[in-house]
């Protein structure tokens, strides 16, 4: 066990009792090997969360969060349908406590997301007669929406992932009811509604499969044009839904590259690897509207992840990562999507009711090789260096 690997099992360790092994100067966070830590020189780390991983429901798991983590996302309860289920009435109450939780422990709190066709209630679209709302109404209710969900967290959220997924896979934009109903003009309007309710936020536009070129050309062409237009946009997320093979670290390369040179910072924003076999067209598609039949060879590990596959995906983090540490100066964050593969909506798409070991936390919380591929991405410190992961000591 190198020196890096014995402090994370003695954090592993100290987690399993519900509490923190302490360090010699009592700052457990500092010292014991983390990705955050780990990662400080680079970029963030962050993770999204359910609320029982930041309530006080499963405080070794909120722990977890807090040890591993400097930034943060909600799964899902920053969504429309969460937040504004009825037309004039909101619920904050546990976004508010996730905000409290981040802003508590010092984390960049990531917004997500204000303008998406999925998760949105369908009255946001209709008028009372149950017909498409008109296209004033429409940015109207976007506008209200936005200033008051980014308008209460002024301040206190960081980043917004203001549009999601609002490409097609050939570049053009989605069909959603949002470019239906009020045409490409909806995007800028977003962006400008949420920069007005709060001019320190980032701002981000989110979406999956960027890597693929027709895809990224749109997009490219699209935050041309914003930007032309003098709309703030600060960055650009890939999602990174990804499984074993696709896509190849070249395109990823490629991909933040081409964005970086719009001068935009770049984010992976939901990271995961599908390691379960999927049909054709399958990889990296998170388009929810997407099913597949149920096929027992479509679920091959249900009880565990052989070895020889736990080491196929600790060498593809292992290449993901390389790629993105070329990059430390554009890329500002890479975001895991869940904290363990219990966690994982992989588990449910396409196919409800598989084991999918997407992430690099087990079910039962413990480091997969994976974690280890990621945090050996990182070059050793020269000895001394305060960069350098230091040992847990147990009291
Ligand atoms: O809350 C209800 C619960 O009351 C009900 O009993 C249960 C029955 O199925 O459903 C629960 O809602 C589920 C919700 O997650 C909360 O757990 C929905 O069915 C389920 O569809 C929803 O899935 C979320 C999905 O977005 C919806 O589009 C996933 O958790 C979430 O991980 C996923 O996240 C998206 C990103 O926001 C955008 N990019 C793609 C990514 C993966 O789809």
């Amino acid at each position: 066990m190198n020196m890096k690997h014995k402090a994370f099992f003695l954090l592993v360790t100290g987690l399993a009792m519900a509490s923190f092994a302490p360090c010699s100067n009592g700052n457990a966070e500092t010292e014991l090997l983390s990705l955050k830590n780990t990662y400080k020189n680079e970029f963030l780390i962050g993770v999204s969360v359910k609320d029982s991983q930041f309530m006080a429901k499963n405080p070794a798991e909120t722990a977890f969060v807090k040890g591993q983590f400097n930034s943060i996302t909600p799964e899902n309860l920053l969504k429309w349908d969460a937040v504004h289920p009825q037309l004039g009435k909101y619920r904050f109450e546990e976004s508010d406590r996730f905000i409290e939780f981040g802003n508590k422990n010092g984390m960049f709190i990531i917004g997500h997301t204000l303008v998406w066709h999925s998760q949105t209630a369908d009255w946001v679209f209709k008028n009372a007669q149950g017909g498409d709302v008109d296209r004033e109404t429409l940015l109207a209710r976007m506008r209200d929406h936005i200033q008051t969900v980014v308008g209460r967290y002024k301040g206190r959220v960081r980043g917004w992932d203001v549009v999601n997924e609002i490409m097609e896979e050939n570049g053009s934009l989605r069909k959603s009811p949002w470019q239906k109903i009020i045409g490409e003009e909806y995007i800028a309007k977003a962006f400008q509604f949420a920069h007005e309710a709060d001019p320190t936020a980032e701002l981000y536009y989110n979406d999956y499969r960027l890597e693929v070129p027709g895809k990224r050309k749109g997009a490219i062409a699209l935050l041309r044009k914003l930007k032309a237009a003098g709309v703030t946009v600060t960055g650009v997320g890939l999602q990174g839904h990804y499984d074993l093979n696709w896509p190849k670290p070249q395109e990823v390369d490629e991909t933040i590259a081409d964005f970086g040179r719009l001068g935009l910072k770049v984010m992976i924003t939901e990271l995961d690897v599908d390691v379960l076999p999927s049909r054709p067209g399958g990889a990296g598609n998170a388009d929810v509207s997407r099913k597949e039949a149920a096929d027992p060879k479509l679920n091959p590990y249900k009880t565990a992840l052989p070895e020889a596959m736990q080491q196929k995906l600790a060498r593809r983090y292992a290449e993901l990562f390389g790629v993105y540490l070329k990059h430390r100066g554009t890329l500002s964050r890479v975001t895991f999507w869940g904290l363990t593969d219990g966690d994982s909506w992989l588990d449910n798409f396409p196919i409800k009711g598989r084991t999918n070991y997407p992430l690099l936390f087990d079910r039962s919380y413990h480091a997969k090789p994976a974690y280890f591929a990621v945090i050996d991405a990182v070059p050793v410190a020269p000895v001394n260096s305060p960069s350098q992961p230091q040992p847990a000591v147990r009291r």
